[in-house]
């Protein structure tokens, strides 16, 4: 049964607290609540799968039985569906394997620009891009990078609300360790965020919107550290916010 089988331990990173340091535990403690998610989203598809195997018997049974024809057709029908959604379901939650490739950062950008554009049209919201990274290419999964620029995307239209700007600007820095990085900056001219609701940006399901699942952020943050790169924010409420993404140069 789903209880039995559902072990949730939080904070049961093994790592001493003496020498852990307060941002590496928030980090462990980050990494847990997600691992969680993915154990509770895929042992409830499996609860939910082996509900309907026994369900779906009995629908069959009826049927022979030739009881109701048209209402057993109904929730045979409706049962396939849901057996649908949990498949999906299951897929989803269980780790993927990454396929990298070369990836050249401003056509992802581009690309990942004109799928969110009908999100902006009709409104005044103004897109400026100011690509200055020489060279923009990096080691990555292509369709994981591109979830990840889609999420911030589509926070700061939201962000905007019906007229603002967006600014879209790359550059390359070396870092104190000598390494070459490419920084992507996504900006708006939007709400802002609050000290306290900055704090909480990248929990999985913490939400300040009526439809929001919470977790674009949070799936973003974990794409972009698989890829050993960095996301931060900078942000004032009323005025707007840049998250900057910062990943090693191929
Ligand atoms: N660019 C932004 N400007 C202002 N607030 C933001 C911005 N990006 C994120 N936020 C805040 O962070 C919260 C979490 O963002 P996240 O993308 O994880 O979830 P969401 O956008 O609320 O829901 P979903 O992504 O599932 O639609 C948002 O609800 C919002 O309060
Ligand atoms: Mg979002």
């Amino acid at each position: 049964m789903l209880s039995d089988d559902l072990e949730i331990k939080p904070g049961n990173a093994p790592v001493s607290s003496s020498v852990a340091t307060a941002d590496m535990q928030e980090n462990l403690r980050r990494l847990d609540r997600l691992a969680n998610l993915g154990l509770v989203s895929a042992s409830i598809a499996h609860e939910i799968k082996n509900g309907l195997v026994s369900i779906n018997v009995f629908v069959e049974l009826l049927l022979q039985k030739g009881e109701d024809q048209e209402m057993t057709e109904i929730v045979r029908r409706e049962l396939k569906r849901i057996d649908t959604l949990v498949t999906q379901m299951l897929r989803f939650s269980t780790p993927k394997s990454k396929t990298f490739s070369q990836v050249h950062v401003h056509q992802l950008l581009d690309h990942s620009i004109r799928l969110i554009e009908h999100q902006m049209s009709g409104r005044m919201i103004t897109l400026e891009r100011d690509y200055q990274a020489v060279p923009d290419v990096v080691h990555a999964d292509e369709s994981q990078l591109q979830q990840a620029f889609m999420n911030l995307l589509l926070n700061a239209v939201e962000a905007v609300g019906n007229n603002g700007e967006l600014t879209i600007r790359t550059e390359n820095v070396t870092g104190v360790d000598g390494m070459r990085r490419l920084k992507i900056c996504i900006g708006d001219t939007g709400s802002g965020i609050t000290p306290e609701n900055l704090a909480r940006l990248f929990e999985p399901f913490f939400t300040t919107k009526k439809n929001g699942t919470g977790l674009g952020l949070s799936i973003t943050r974990r794409i972009i550290e698989e890829h050993r790169g960095v996301i931060e924010v900078q942000s004032q409420a009323g005025k707007g916010s840049t998250f900057i993404i910062s990943m090693l140069v191929e």
